[in-house]
């Protein structure tokens, strides 16, 4: 198992230029079940989830050629009637259940592994199975699998999500967009990720339209039609390099992308002092001498609020405010797991339920740490380049599932990190 080996304290300084999005990848890969033409997507990101996800659609029949490192061509299978989802795949990366909606437009039936929970929460599909039951769906649940069945194909309906799931809404729009008739799907995410499906959905042929601020309406087509698409760039990779310019008073140039995707970010590192500039798709981050504490932020749904893909790499930040700060996260129950490796740094943080109370500013020193999960141990590596001494990151391979070639683009910005492969 792969390690990082960091040497602090550093500053960053320089310029960062950031890769496609995974999480906007993931379901317009499954989406390419739909289709019986080519479909080539651009600006993939090549982290472990994306590979996982194309060895899934490798088992579903699809076949796949890397026209570039970031460039791929999918046909997918559409005679043979490959509808199954193996544990062995979904365990590994929840993301797989976002094929279940495809198969289901494309064979009537879908047996997909229930991928189970997760160290940041139970992470349930309830919420999926209800919606996708609407489309005239029959689900069984045996021995860890989702068996699902529409005997009659598709049929669209109106439906209203009872919270707000991004996996949700991806796998309800895949199902309805060739299902017969229209569909009205209300309270859905809108994270940028899914604005980023319903585009590529529609410039390949599907009837898709927002009629509400979360409100979506479908009207069903037979097929789409051959695309070629670029996939938005990572905004959460973005926040995460916004967040590191600030520690230790760095500056940095983000190119390539959108600052308006990450306003909410941006705000708050704005009131602890940064200085953020934006221009055309750039935006320059020059980190305050002191940072100033924020008495509360809440983790939220896109758009108004932080991120709790982002809610670990605040907290790094809040260590190193003058006084204390707090953190709720109210999108998963149990995204804490970074704290007590950062307690092993000599961070100061309390939790009380679904709240951490930081205590700023703390001196950090290096130790030896574990990584739970993908966000956790990015903010480990964050938190290791700004603590004095030697820090080896256990268990990189969270780190892979999301980031690319995370290493490199820090140690170009001044970071001391290396990886020690096993
Ligand atoms: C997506 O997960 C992202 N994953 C997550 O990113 C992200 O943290 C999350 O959205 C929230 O923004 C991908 O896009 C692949 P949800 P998802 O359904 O779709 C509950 C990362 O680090 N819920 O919006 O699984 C659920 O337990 C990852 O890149 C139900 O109760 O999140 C959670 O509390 C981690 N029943 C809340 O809703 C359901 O059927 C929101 O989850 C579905 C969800």
């Amino acid at each position: 198992m792969d390690k990082f080996v960091v040497n602090g304290p550093s500053k960053i300084s320089g310029e960062v230029s950031i890769s496609g999005s995974k999480n906007s990848a993931l379901p317009i890969l499954a989406a390419s079940l739909l289709f019986d033409k080519k479909v080539t997507i651009k600006n993939l990101p090549r982290v472990k989830d994306i590979d996982t996800m194309l060895k899934l659609l490798k088992s579903l029949g699809s076949k796949i050629s890397f026209k570039n490192n970031k460039k791929i061509a999918i046909i997918s299978n559409s005679k043979k009637n490959n509808y199954f989802a193996p544990y062995s795949l979904v365990k590994t990366m929840r993301a797989g259940i976002l094929v279940l909606g495809p198969l289901l437009a494309k064979f009537k039936k879908a047996k997909v592994s229930s991928p189970g929970g997760c160290s940041i929460g139970v992470r349930p599909i309830d919420i999926h199975l209800k919606a996708i039951s609407k489309l005239g769906v029959k689900f069984k649940i045996n021995k860890g699998y989702v068996n699902a069945n529409a005997k009659k194909g598709l049929i669209g309906s109106k439906i209203r999500f009872p919270k707000i799931s991004v996996g949700a809404t991806e796998n309800t729009i895949l199902a309805a967009c060739c299902a017969k008739g229209t569909t009205i799907i209300k309270n859905c995410a809108i994270e940028p990720e899914i604005k980023d499906l319903t585009n590529f959905l529609r410039a390949a042929g599907a009837n898709i339209k927002w009629i509400g601020k979360r409100t979506l309406k479908i009207n069903g087509v037979k097929n789409l039609n051959s695309i070629s698409y670029s996939i938005m760039n990572d905004r959460i990779e973005a926040g995460t390099f916004c967040v590191a310019a600030c520690l230790n008073g760095g500056s940095l140039k983000i190119r390539n992308f959108d600052a308006k995707i990450i306003n909410a970010e941006l705000e708050i590192l704005k009131k602890i002092g940064a200085i953020v500039k934006i221009s055309n798709n750039m935006i320059e981050v020059k980190g305050p001498k002191k940072i100033k504490n924020i008495n509360y932020i809440k983790t939220r749904e896109y758009p108004n609020a932080l991120a709790t893909d982002m809610q670990a790499q605040f907290m790094v930040l809040l260590l190193k405010a003058n006084g204390k700060s707090v953190i709720q996260e109210s999108i998963f129950e149990n995204r804490f797991m970074h704290v007590p490796e950062l307690r092993r740094l000599g961070a100061r943080i309390n939790i009380k339920g679904n709240k951490a109370i930081i205590e700023g500013t703390t001196e950090l020193e290096g130790a030896e740490l574990m990584s739970s999960d993908l966000r956790a141990s990015v903010a480990l590596v964050l938190a290791a380049f700004i603590s004095k001494g030697t820090s080896i990151i256990n268990r990189v391979y969270h780190l892979d599932r999301g980031y690319e070639k995370i290493e490199n683009k820090l140690k170009k910005i001044g970071v001391k990190i290396k990886r020690l492969s096993r």
